[in-house]
């Protein structure tokens, strides 16, 4: 979604902002934009489409030692040079880039700028046209900033230019994140610690309804009212390389691969002392006070929590519901008397699931996050956090987020089952083991997933995934990446649910991908293939080895049952990422779609 960049220094800011931009591309975006002030004023280049068409327009002769930069998700309007930031005021004054949904901007255009000619179609150029009214009423830069920002509802992360001060950076937060880098000589700010870690990696966290004076210098940090805050900085503990695609072509087939690297970083991260799974002895007791856990997710971190929902109503013995988060705070169900909030989120950010945190907050209840980007909104606002420790997750396709979730859940459930005197049956750190070398052996198996994409899923426009018990949620996690990367309409059933509805739509050849690696129900599932294989469906049967029959199209190794969503994914990341490079598309950064989502 859309993401910012700022600088004031003494070096050129254009290529640093660029560079920023490109590192937050993996946002997702439809176009781009820097600004960038000098004694000469300030210059604005933006354009439709990648980074890469904006470089081809940035004036290169420009010097200036402050700008600001923005990627933009279309929200209000549609994606277009127009529409693209930042956004300038029709005095030319004031320079704006921002982030988030001022949701009263149709009110606030009515009330306050009847008489003012608007150049775009977008909630953000409201912002800027009231900076400037205020000013010609008489207040300072930074008064009218102030007022102005007590005038918005909504979320917003914005950075602003004044003209005539250009050795200031005007900075405020509320609800969509932003950050602060300190240098020795110049200061940056940040939509995420990523973008700006080619100059530091030192950065101050925001905090909602404050606001930056960000000079080269100094970092002056306030609320609203102006009371100043003092805040110590962090280091980002994110190593460059990590950001870097290295030999691979695509962020995504890089990802899928980490994942055996991932297991096992889990379980080192998760192993005391005495090599034991251990986790902070307040979120177990947390655990273990609920009468109920409410799972609050989005997209793939839902399908995660589904699986979750096994481990801990098995292992653990506590009942979970799990629910998608833009429908949670619409739509609550009657809460039980002690209910424990987890909430799942690859990048902390997702505003429906923060929007459910906060009102759950509001209610006095408990919340766990599970993310992987420690100091994220979601970590900073829940009670307790665990960490994924998978490493910064680039491709806007969810893959070892995904299944760092899983882990971590069956390591809580595990750990809350264990205080609770209860008996596992297996030695969790062991099959996590088992689960790491049989991706392994999935990771080096991408031919075979190769031909099965182009077998099953070269010409079709549409594939159903069909499964029983966890293996359902496994499908609908192979059926959401098939469509957001390779844009073939894909989806995910109960194997006994098709004949209900969805088995009218079995045409001659349509690809049913089915996953049996569960005994009690392998035979059911089986059935169900054979169903729709009469009527015409071109089935691609994943078993797990020791369930397998002549007719599978591939077997996965042999783990622990409970576990096999860790290892069952894998083929239908690898079939979906195989699909879309058929047809050509943009792997990483598919259509439409951002990696963090931080508007509801
Ligand atoms: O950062 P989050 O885990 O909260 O994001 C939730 C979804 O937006 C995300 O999983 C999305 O569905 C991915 N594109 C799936 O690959």
């Amino acid at each position: 979604m859309c993401g910012i960049v700022g600088y004031i220094g003494n070096q050129d800011s254009k290529e640093i902002l660029l560079k920023g931009l490109e590192k937050l591309e993996y946002r997702g975006y439809d176009s781009a934009g820097i600004a960038v002030m000098n004694d000469n004023g300030v210059q604005v280049f933006k354009e439709k489409g990648r980074i890469a068409d904006l470089r081809n327009i940035v004036d290169e002769d420009v010097m200036a030692n402050t700008g600001i930069g923005h990627t933009r998700w279309a929200t209000h309007g549609v994606p277009s040079t127009v529409n693209a930031h930042p956004h300038q005021s029709n005095s030319g004054r004031f320079t704006l880039v921002h982030n988030g949904v001022i949701e009263n901007y149709d009110i606030l255009k009515r009330e306050y700028l009847q008489g003012v000619a608007l150049k775009s179609d977008t909630d953000t150029e409201i912002i800027v046209q009231l900076i400037d009214l205020f000013v010609n009423e008489g207040f300072t830069a930074e008064e009218a900033f102030r007022k102005t920002l007590t005038h918005l509802k909504g979320s917003y992360a914005i950075a602003l230019l004044d003209a005539e001060n250009n050795e200031t950076i005007f900075v405020a937060k509320n609800k969509s994140p932003l950050l602060v880098g300190l240098g020795e000589t110049f200061n940056v700010v940040a939509s995420d610690a990523m973008a700006m870690l080619q100059v530091t990696d030192q950065y101050v966290e925001l905090m909602d309804k404050e606001i930056v004076i960000v000079t080269k210098e100094e970092v002056k940090i306030q609320t609203l009212n102006g009371e100043e805050i003092s805040r110590d900085p962090y280091t980002a503990e994110l190593d460059a390389s990590d950001i870097e695609k290295g030999t691979y072509p695509h962020y995504m087939l890089k990802e899928i691969d980490e994942q055996p690297l991932v297991m096992r970083k889990i379980i080192q991260k998760y192993q005391g002392d005495n090599e034991e799974l251990t986790i902070d002895q307040e979120i177990v007791e947390a655990m273990n006070n609920a009468d109920r856990i409410y799972i609050i997710a989005a997209g793939t971190s839902y399908h995660a929590g589904l699986v979750g929902k096994q481990f801990i109503e098995k292992i653990a013995e506590i009942p979970v519901e799990v629910h998608i988060s833009s429908e949670f705070g619409y739509n609550m169900p009657l809460l039980s008397k002690k209910p424990l909030f987890i909430f799942i989120s690859q990048s902390g950010e997702t505003a429906d699931s923060r929007a459910v945190l906060v009102s759950v907050k509001e209610m006095g209840h408990k919340a766990l996050t599970i993310t992987n980007v420690p100091g994220s909104t979601l970590s900073r606002e829940a009670d307790y956090t665990l960490l994924l420790h998978a490493g910064p997750e680039i491709a806007v396709a969810s893959t070892k987020a995904y299944t760092a979730q899983i882990a971590v859940l069956s390591i809580l459930a595990e750990v809350t089952a264990k205080s609770r005197g209860l008996e596992l049956g297996f030695n969790l750190v062991q099959e996590l083991g088992i689960v790491a070398n049989a991706m392994e052996v999935l990771c080096d198996s991408k031919e075979e997933f190769e031909d099965i994409a182009s077998k099953f899923l070269s010409t079709t426009r549409n594939a159903f995934f069909i499964g029983r018990g966890i293996d359902f949620y496994v499908g609908l996690e192979g059926a959401l990446k098939l469509k957001e990367i390779s844009y073939i309409q894909a989806e995910g059933f109960a194997g006994g649910e098709l004949k209900h509805g969805t088995i009218a739509l079995i045409e001659n050849g349509t690809p049913i991908i089915a996953l049996a690696t569960q005994e009690s129900v392998n035979l059911s599932i089986r059935g169900n293939v054979k169903e729709v294989a009469a009527r015409g469906a071109n089935p691609c049967i994943i078993s797990m080895k020791g369930l397998e029959t002549e007719e599978d199209s591939f077997i996965i190794p042999e783990v622990n049952e409970l576990l096999t969503p860790l290892i069952s994914v894998i083929p239908l990341q690898l079939i979906s990422y195989y699909a879309a490079l058929h047809r050509e598309c943009d792997v990483d950064k598919p259509r439409n779609l951002a990696k963090s989502v931080t508007v509801e």
